[in-house]
């Protein structure tokens, strides 16, 4: 986050000498919002709930059926993520068929509440539709269908994306590119998450790209791959403008204590950084209620995550994924865990929803 104290001082001037005017219905001049808590020009984003394991569960689609759910998702944040929308197996459902509604949906409410879009994503090994993974499809075309997607969807959104997420995950733990499991760096080798990167850019320039992945906190060896990985591609000319870490925190580890320290070294690369979807899941306690000591430690968590975004220059982007534990993917993909998010199922806000609010206002204020 770059300081904008000198902004904010001659606006709050200007301020005063300027007649009241009653507050627009999306103003972000109300405190107790996260969004209005930020600095100018810091994005506090959540993932909008649908798709993926949400079709799996006894509700309805979240943000097109639960009022309560939309009315906070419009009030409390200035960037929005589609949780799942925006994936292959959802936008493309089939070879020769596009599936927009969804993700239109998200663009439309993100635009009409004054939000941002991240756009997530299009190179992954996971959540590929079975035409695609099963497909057999020669090199040529395979390279065909990758192009024209990046294409199609990164085109069709122009201008109103501002960060996509263009490829995600290519590394595993160890560092090493997904040459197996993700079908694009199996079939068409190393050299195509460049031209993932070009097509992007190609089909919207004002978008700034990412590389996007979990576990890449700390200053590691897979976060190591990356800054290599990142050199490589601009000494090539490649368009990647962004290195973002997922934040798929658990508060069975300790808190990557070098987050800071790991987002500045990209920032040095010339690259915008950005924290795309944090949560902090705890061990589900008996009983089923978190202890206060638990709530505390996990405010800690998204506090301490936040500090470190707002802390490095290029760092302007901070999303959690998802505000309610009411549609958490965390229960159903960690065995034992969950409440991992800053609101309860109620939408009742946890200590970590007022850790994040009062270190955006502390920021604010300079
Ligand atoms: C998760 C979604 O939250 C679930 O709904 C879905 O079933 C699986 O994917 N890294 C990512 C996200 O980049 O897309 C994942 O989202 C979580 C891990």
């Amino acid at each position: 986050m770059r300081p904008v104290r000198s902004a904010i001082a001659a606006l709050a001037t200007a301020a005063l000498s300027l007649p009241l005017i009653a507050a627009a219905p999306h103003s972000d001049a109300q405190p107790d919002r996260l969004r209005s808590a930020a600095p100018e020009g810091f994005f506090v984003g959540t993932a909008v709930a649908g798709g993926g394991h949400h079709l799996e569960q006894d509700y309805p689609d979240p943000f097109t059926h639960d009022k309560e759910y939309r009315r906070i998702l419009g009030r409390q944040f200035n960037s929005v993520s589609p949780e799942n929308q925006m994936k292959w197996e959802f936008i493309h459902p089939e070879r020769d068929r596009y599936d927009f509604g969804a993700a239109d949906a998200i663009v439309a409410f993100a635009e009409k509440h004054g939000q941002v879009v991240r756009g997530h994503t299009l190179l992954w090994h996971s959540q590929n539709p079975q035409w695609l993974e099963q497909g057999d499809f020669s090199k040529e075309e395979l390279r065909g269908i990758l192009r024209e997607h990046i294409t199609t969807v990164v085109g069709r959104y122009a201008g109103r994306i501002q960060q996509w997420d263009v490829a995600n995950e290519i590394f595993d733990d160890q560092g090493r590119l997904r040459t197996q499991d993700n079908i694009w760096i199996r079939e068409l080798g190393p050299g195509i998450v460049a031209d993932a990167f070009r097509w992007a850019h190609e089909a919207d320039p004002e978008a700034k790209l990412f590389l996007n992945d979990y576990n890449v906190e700390s200053v590691n060896t897979k976060s190591n791959a990356y800054h290599a990985l990142v050199q490589d591609l601009l000494k090539q000319g490649v368009p990647v403008h962004g290195f973002s870490a997922q934040a798929h925190l658990s508060t069975r580890y300790g808190f990557p204590g070098d987050l800071e320290a790991n987002l500045r070294r990209f920032d040095a690369l010339g690259l915008e950084t950005a924290i795309t979807e944090l949560d902090v899941r705890m061990d589900v306690p008996e009983g089923g209620v978190p202890t206060e000591a638990q709530q505390r430690r996990q405010a800690e968590y998204y506090q301490r995550a936040l500090s470190a975004c707002l802390a490095v220059d290029g760092c302007d982007s901070f999303t959690i994924w998802g505000f309610t534990d009411k549609y958490s993917w965390v229960p159903v993909f960690f065995e034992g865990e969950g409440f991992a998010n800053v609101m309860t199922d109620d939408f009742v806000r946890k200590p970590a929803f007022y850790a994040l609010r009062d270190t955006l206002k502390a920021a604010r204020k300079g």
